[in-house]
């Protein structure tokens, strides 16, 4: 851990602003669902550690499902699929969806996987976010619960990876640009 740490620039959220803005998120989940039972998609990998606090927070019943998704496309072609390498275990049809994930950001793999769920006609689907960059968006997708709106700036922690590195931080930190610019 002390290793990854030197190379943490600077610590953007610590443990105790996540810890508080999970609770709020949940509370304004239970708000928006009651008491229908929900299904929740964390979206591996980075996703795992808020989908585990969040899950052991709100109040109305959840079921569990997980999928993995590759975007194709890059800077220069259009991401305008996703590759579903691990797909969840039932139907989601007439089900209240939400999905979870760490990060939004071009919006490309959340916008091409959406296209796939809504197309399986669940009774809802719903997106949660922990952290959104809005400055990097290229596709129009918002998330229906967002965690923290942060600039573009490389983070790691909290499930967050550099290189499968630094998610286990449990804080989000940028990372300083000598790692990645080596
Ligand atoms: C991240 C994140 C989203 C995607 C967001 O996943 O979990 O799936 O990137 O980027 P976009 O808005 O530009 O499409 P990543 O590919 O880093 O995989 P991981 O969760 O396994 O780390």
């Amino acid at each position: 851990m002390r290793e990854l740490e030197q190379n943490i620039e600077k610590v953007l959220i610590t443990q105790e602003q996540i810890a508080a803005k999970v609770k709020e998120l949940a509370a304004e989940m239970d708000a928006f669902y009651q008491d229908k039972e929900v299904l929740l998609i964390c979206i591996l990998k980075g996703s795992v550690t808020f989908f585990s606090d969040l899950t052991r927070v709100v109040s109305f019943p959840v079921m569990y499902d997980f999928m993995c998704v590759s975007s194709y496309g890059n800077s220069t072609v259009s991401g305008g699929s996703v590759r579903i390498l691990k797909d969840v275990s039932v139907d989601i049809a007439g089900k209240h969806v939400l999905v979870v994930e760490d990060i939004l950001d071009t919006g490309n793999t959340l916008t091409a996987l959406f296209a796939q769920l809504e197309a399986r006609n669940p009774a809802s689907l719903k997106l949660c976010c922990f952290l959104d960059k809005p400055d990097r968006r290229t596709k129009p997708i918002e998330a229906d619960f967002t965690g923290f709106q942060i600039p573009d700036e490389f983070v790691v922690g909290y499930g967050l990876d550099y290189d499968e590195q630094y998610r286990q931080l449990p804080y989000v930190g940028v990372l300083k640009r000598s790692v990645y610019e080596k």
